[in-house]
């Protein structure tokens, strides 16, 4: 059964100083919307702050001495505050939006961008699913730390601090006693904020558990009911459900003991403020109003106390996942330009594989010592055994990959002299396994070169042999070939991707034949079009066609990462080596079918010419 990968890594973090630095390295750029966000939450909460303090002076100046004039005057003041709150309110949500939206967008094309610098070796080590998340999920998260994060501290804050003052310009020893409470209160909030995260993380961890059992039992479906294993499998279930709501259950009581809580230790400072205020309101030590001002000032506090900790669990994950774009951001790419290197001019010269030792990430070795000349517009078929290195030159031709020993020369310079982009803009490359994007079939052509007319791309069509099947198809060159080009055959494909190799005119063709049967007219359609792009041009196929073998300028047989033989068809033939007893096994069939003959004589080798 495979191994099923949970992609969501659901780790914590804590914020270190270079994470907080290039979290506000990422504000940056917006920093006067930040700014604007900030001021406004600033004031917003300040003016909360304030219309308090206004509520005070209503009671004590106006209603309790009947001072209707008074009530009339304080009114005006709240009601012009409270259109500049309006307008700060409505700011910091707009802003909020925007600045969420605009640091996931830069952290999508950050990542977007490095991943398409990165080299193959990358893309072989990591997970589709990972590369995914990090650019979905943690994006967002990013953004909600930066958008939230930002939100609640400035108002957490604010709304601290200004309580304080108010009650201190209230009555300064009252408030001596709120503060000596607040650690109490803080203390309590983080306590009770520490035991249900613990709680949480293991519900969150049975969780994936059961998603992971889930995903096992699906898959591998099949087996479960061929071996029987459907009690075994729901006991084994039924366990891990138990888990997950022994610890869910622990977490739901937890908090609903936490509010309670507080409550009772934030009701105790309420006692002491209404019952020490109240004994002293006859000796004037405090009004009736000064009073219900402090009720709520602490009111105020215990919000920013209460979500302190649910505030810095979030965090913790959303570092997390701020780490792990960074860390994806900060891969360096394996195969990059040297600062040295110079464009390419051209590739239609002498290519040379000079001693290249080549392994991949596992370190198991697939070239050892491989030298290879290559003269310009020769046509070398590789052929041998699966998994014998066949592919792996064909990648360290295109530079996906770089040899670690040797070199591999074009126009007797190291192509590692020469830029990337400059190799790779006249390579034309046809993969076993052709890749087209959702599109039209004309959009999926045009790729090889995007400013081409419509002409060239039916032009390119014609020459490749394409031009046939996608007149036939309803809407012609607009047809859909569905994500993947999955609405389209293999054969089909292969035509598609040569005439939009066609349309780049290469100077240096790659191919890595399908080995899927394509009908016999596709496969003469293919080889035709083949044919056509190989004209003029240095051609590497990794050939499976009867045709492509024998029309080549030389064979390669490549046996466990040597070259065993080679030669051309006929030299081979004779030799009756390695490539003889794979041509007479794998091809004879083939000839028969073709050809309807028992013996042909081509096999001897005494006819090959053509
Ligand atoms: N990305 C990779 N990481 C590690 N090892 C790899 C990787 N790609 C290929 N290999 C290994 O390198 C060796 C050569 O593989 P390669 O793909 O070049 O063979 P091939 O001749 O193209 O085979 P086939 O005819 O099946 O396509 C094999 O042993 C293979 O397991
Ligand atoms: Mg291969």
């Amino acid at each position: 059964m495979p191994e099923i990968e949970i992609e969501e890594e659901d780790y914590e973090s804590q914020l270190t100083a270079p994470v907080l630095k290039r979290i506000l390295g990422m504000i940056k750029p917006h920093w006067k919307m930040a700014l604007g966000f900030m001021v406004s939450i600033a004031l917003t909460s300040m003016v909360d702050s304030y219309f308090t303090f206004l509520n005070k002076e209503i009671v004590d100046k106006g209603i309790l001495l009947s001072d209707f004039d008074q009530v009339l005057r304080i009114a005006k003041i709240y009601g012009v505050f409270i259109i500049v709150q309006s307008g700060m309110v409505f700011g910091f949500i707009y802003l909020a939006g925007i600045l969420g939206e605009r640091v996931q967008y830069d952290l999508r094309k950050l990542l977007f961008n490095h991943l398409q610098k990165l080299s193959l070796s990358f893309y072989s080590q990591t997970a589709v699913g990972r590369m995914m998340a990090r650019v979905t999920s943690d994006t967002g998260r990013v953004s909600e730390l930066v958008t939230w994060g930002i939100l609640d501290v400035t108002w957490g804050t604010v709304s601290i601090v200004t309580s304080t003052i108010f009650m201190a310009i209230i009555n300064w020893r009252l408030a001596l006693i709120v503060f000596a409470i607040i650690p109490l209160m803080i203390l309590t909030a983080v306590q009770f904020r520490k035991r249900i995260l613990v709680e949480f993380r293991g519900s969150r961890k049975a969780n994936s558990k059961i998603t992971g059992s889930y995903n096992e039992n699906i898959q591998g479906v099949r087996i479960v009911k061929a071996l029987n294993r459907e009690k075994e499998n729901l006991k084994e279930f039924q366990g891990l459900t138990d888990r997950m709501f022994k610890t869910s259950y622990k977490a739901a009581w937890l908090s609903a003991l936490f509010l309670p809580a507080v409550q009772i230790v934030s009701s105790i400072a309420l006692g002491i403020i209404v019952g020490y205020g109240g004994l002293q309101i006859s000796t004037g030590f405090i009004t009736i109003g000064g009073i219900q001002a402090f009720v709520s000032y602490l009111t105020f506090m215990l919000w920013p106390i209460q979500d302190l900790a649910r505030v810095y669990a979030e965090m913790q994950h959303s570092i997390a996942s701020a780490e792990r774009i960074f860390t994806m951001a900060d891969t360096e790419p394996e195969v990059k330009n040297r600062t040295t290197a110079i464009p390419a001019k051209t590739l239609m010269g002498k290519i040379q594989f000079d001693h290249v030792d080549f392994y991949y990430e596992d370190r198991i070795s697939v070239l050892s010592d491989f030298n290879l000349k290559v003269e310009p517009g020769e046509t070398i078929a590789l052929v041998g055994p699966t998994g014998g290195g066949k592919s792996t030159i064909v990648n360290l031709l295109c530079r996906f990959y770089e040899p670690q020993e040797g070199s591999i020369k074009i126009n007797g310079l190291d192509y590692t002299d020469y830029t990337l982009e400059s190799i790779h803009s006249k390579i034309g490359i046809v993969l076993q396994t052709p890749h087209l994007f959702s599109g039209s079939i004309r959009e999926n052509i045009r790729y090889g070169k995007l400013s081409s007319t419509d002409e060239e791309v039916e032009n390119a069509s014609k020459i490749a042999g394409a031009d046939n099947f996608i007149q036939e198809m309803s809407k012609g060159y607009d047809e859909e070939v569905g994500e993947g080009g999955n609405l389209l055959s293999v054969g089909q494909k292969q035509l598609i991707s040569l005439a939009r190799a066609v349309l780049a005119e290469p100077e240096l063709f790659i191919m890595d034949e399908a080995t899927s049967s394509v009908d016999t007219l596709t496969e003469a359609l293919i080889q035709k079009g083949m044919e056509n792009l190989m004209k003029g041009r240095t051609s590497f196929v990794i050939a499976h066609r009867l045709s492509t073998i024998r029309n080549a300028d030389r064979i390669l047989v490549i046996e466990e990462g040597k070259i065993s033989e080679i030669g051309t068809h006929a030299e081979l033939l004779r030799l009756k080596g390695h490539y003889y007893k794979l041509y007479t096994q794998q091809f004879r069939h083939e000839l028969e079918v073709q050809y309807g003959v028992e013996e042909d004589p081509r096999l001897t080798g005494s006819a090959v010419s053509s």
